[in-house]
C-alpha cells in the first residue's frame, strides 16, 4: 500500500523560520498526522534549499563559507521543527550527496535527450526570488514584485530547457485534472501561464554562480537553484531509504521508491506556482516519467501579511511563531504551539491571504478553545463526577457517535443507542481527505455545539433528581463517547491538547484551556 506523500517547499537558508513558513509546515504536519491515524500512513518531507546566489550572499555577509553557513542554519531549521513537534519523516538538505547525485543524473539525462541546449542570453534576475523576471513584471521603481530589490542584469552562456516542447502536455494534464491545483484561482493562473507565449524555454544552469551543483558535462556551469530544489521531492525519499543511485537508471530509481512516489500533495506558496505547476511536471515528462507517476495535487497557500505586505525576511517585517507560542505557554500547560496551529488553520482558509495579530488569537482562544472545547469537557466530566460515573465504568465503545436532536425525549435507552451515528466523523474525514482543514475544524466545533445543545435539551440534572438513572447513564455514555471522538479528530490538529484531553478523560484533575485573566 502506498502511503500519503506530502511535501512542504524546502526553505532558503537566509534567515530563521517565520510564521509564513510555520503555516505551510503545519498544514503538511496536520495532513500527515491525519493520514497516519485515519488512513494508510504518510511520508512527510521537508527540508532546506541551500544552493544559489541568495544563500551564498548571506554566507558572505556572515563571513563564513556557504557550507559552514548552511550546516549551521539548516540545524536551526530542523531543530525548530523538531521543537514544534513537526512530524516530518525526512529532512532533506540540497547539499546532501544523494540529492546532488540525483540532480547530476537528471541534468545529464536531459542533455542526452537534447532537452537542454546551450545559449547566450541577457536577462533580469532577482536574487531575493532566485528568479528571472521580465520588465513587465517589475513594480514601481523597477523593483521585483515580491522583494524590495532591483533585479541584476545577467549576461551569461547557459543551458536552456525546451519547455516549449512540454507546455501543451502539461496544460492538458492540468485541464483534465491529472495534476490538480487548488484553489481554482491558482489553477486558472497556471493555465494562463501555460498558454502565455512569453513563458518559454528557460535557463537551467548558471555560469557565474559557484555555490551550486556542478554540471557534469560542462565545468563552467552549476545548476540553476530551482532545478536543484525541485528534485528534493525525489531525492528526499532516496536519502531516507539510503539508496545508492550511482549505478541506477531513472526507471530503476523510481522503482525503489514506489511505496511513496508520486507526491500526493505539494504544499506551496502562491509565489512559487510557476515552478511547481509548469516547470516541475515538464521536467518529469522530459525525463520520461509516466503520467500516472506525476504529482497528484498542488495546494497553493496565500501569504501571511504583516503591515499589509507579505511577511518576509527580505522586507524585514517578520513575526516568529515562538513569540506567540511562549505567551500562550505561560497561560496553558504547554499548549502554546497547539493554540497557534489551531488559530492559523481556523482563521485562514487555504489559499487566502491573511494576517494574525495577538488580539485575534486571544479572541479565538476565548470564544472557541475556552468556551467550546474547555467548557464542554469540564461540563461533561463535571457531571460524570457529580453523578458518580466514570468513563471506563460506562463501557464506552470507541467509534460510536450520537445524532443528538433526532433522539426523541421519551426514547428508551436502546433507541438512544441506536441513534448513534458516524455522520460528524465522516464529514470531518471527507474534509480532511480533500485537504480542507478549515472546514474540518468547523465540523469539530459543530460537534461540540451539539453536545451542549443536547445537554440543554435532556436536562440531565433533572434526570438525576428524578432518579432516572438508566436514561442518565445512556446519555452520559453518549457524551463521554463523543468527547473521546473529539480527542481523535482534534489529534492531528492539536496533538498535545489531545494528550491532555485523554488524561482528563482518564480522570486526572487538570485544566486544558483556562480563561484569561482580565
Ligand atoms: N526555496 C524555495 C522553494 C523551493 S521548493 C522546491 C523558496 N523558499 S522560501 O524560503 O523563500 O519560501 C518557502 C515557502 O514559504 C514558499 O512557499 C513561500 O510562499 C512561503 N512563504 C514565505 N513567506 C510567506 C508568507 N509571508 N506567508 C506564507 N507563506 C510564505 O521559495
Amino acid at each position: 500500500m502506498k502511503s500519503f506523500f506530502v511535501t512542504t517547499p524546502i526553505y532558503y537558508l537566509n534567515g530563521e523560520p517565520h510564521l509564513g513558513h510555520y503555516y505551510a509546515t503545519t498544514i503538511a504536519d496536520v495532513l500527515a498526522r491525519y493520514n497516519r491515524k485515519f488512513a494508510d500512513g504518510a511520508f512527510f518531507l521537508t527540508g532546506t534549499d541551500e544552493h544559489g546566489q541568495k544563500v551564498a550572499e548571506a554566507a558572505k555577509k556572515n563571513n563564513v563559507t556557504p557550507q559552514e553557513y548552511t550546516d549551521t542554519l539548516s540545524k536551526v531549521w530542523e531543530n525548530t521543527w523538531k521543537d514544534l513537534g513537526i512530524s516530518y519523516d525526512y529532512f532533506i538538505r540540497t547539499t546532501n550527496p544523494t540529492h546532488k547525485a540525483l540532480c547530476q543524473l537528471v541534468i545529464q539525462k536531459l542533455r542526452d535527450s537534447d532537452d537542454i541546449y546551450p545559449q547566450k542570453y541577457e536577462a533580469l534576475y532577482c536574487v531575493g526570488a532566485e528568479s528571472f523576471v521580465t520588465q513587465s513584471e517589475l513594480r514601481e521603481g523597477g523593483l521585483c514584485p515580491d522583494h524590495d530589490e532591483k533585479p541584476q542584469i545577467v549576461l551569461e552562456k547557459n543551458y536552456f530547457f525546451r519547455l516549449s516542447n512540454y507546455k501543451a502536455k502539461v496544460l492538458e494534464l492540468i485541464e483534465n485534472n491529472t495534476i490538480q491545483i487548488s484553489p481554482e484561482s491558482r489553477r486558472n493562473e497556471a493555465i494562463e501561464l501555460l498558454k502565455n507565449p512569453e513563458v518559454g524555454d528557460f535557463s537551467v544552469t548558471r555560469e557565474k554562480v559557484s555555490w551550486g551543483i556542478p554540471v557534469p558535462f560542462d565545468t563552467e556551469q552549476t545548476l540553476y537553484v530551482w532545478i536543484d530544489a525541485l528534485f528534493n521531492y525525489m531525492s528526499g525519499i532516496l536519502a531516507k531509504k539510503d539508496i545508492d543511485i550511482n549505478s541506477l537508471s531513472l526507471d530503476e530509481i523510481l522503482d525503489t521508491i514506489k511505496d511513496i512516489w508520486p507526491p500526493d500533495l505539494h504544499i506551496i506558496g502562491k509565489d512559487i506556482l510557476k515552478f511547481h505547476a509548469v516547470y516541475w511536471p515538464a521536467f518529469l515528462l522530459a525525463l520520461g516519467v509516466p503520467e500516472e507517476n506525476l504529482p497528484k495535487k498542488i495546494l497553493v497557500t496565500g501569504f501571511f501579511l504583516s503591515d499589509g505586505r507579505k511577511m518576509s525576511k527580505s522586507i524585514g517585517n517578520v513575526i516568529v511563531p515562538q513569540d506567540i507560542i511562549e505567551y500562550f505557554n505561560g497561560i496553558t500547560d504547554g499548549l502554546g504551539n497547539d493554540i497557534l496551529r489551531y488559530v492559523i488553520l481556523r482563521e485562514m482558509r487555504i489559499g487566502n491571504d491573511g494576517d494574525i495579530t495577538k488580539e485575534k488569537i486571544i479572541g479565538i482562544y476565548e470564544s472557541e478553545l475556552v468556551n467550546k472545547f474547555g467548557n464542554t469537557f469540564s461540563r461533561v466530566l463535571g457531571m460524570a463526577k457529580k453523578y458518580g460515573m466514570k468513563f471506563r465504568d460506562l463501557d464506552i465503545h470507541h467509534g460510536g457517535r450520537h445524532n443528538p436532536l433526532q433522539v426523541d425525549e421519551d426514547a428508551s435507552v436502546n433507541e438512544v443507542e441506536i441513534n448513534f451515528d458516524l455522520d460528524s466523523i465522516k464529514r470531518y474525514q471527507s474534509w480532511m481527505i480533500n485537504y480542507q482543514i478549515y472546514e474540518a475544524i468547523h465540523t469539530i466545533n459543530r460537534m461540540l455545539l451539539s453536545i451542549g445543545q443536547e445537554i440543554e435539551f435532556y436536562k440531565p440534572w433533572e434526570l438525576y433528581k428524578n432518579g432516572n438513572t438508566e436514561k442518565l447513564e445512556a446519555l452520559m455514555r453518549n457524551w463521554l463517547e463523543s468527547l473521546h471522538q473529539i480527542v481523535d479528530v482534534i489529534d492531528p490538529i492539536m496533538p498535545s491538547t489531545a494528550k491532555l484531553m485523554e488524561r482528563l478523560l482518564a480522570g486526572e484533575n487538570i485544566h486544558i484551556f483556562p480563561r484569561l485573566e482580565k
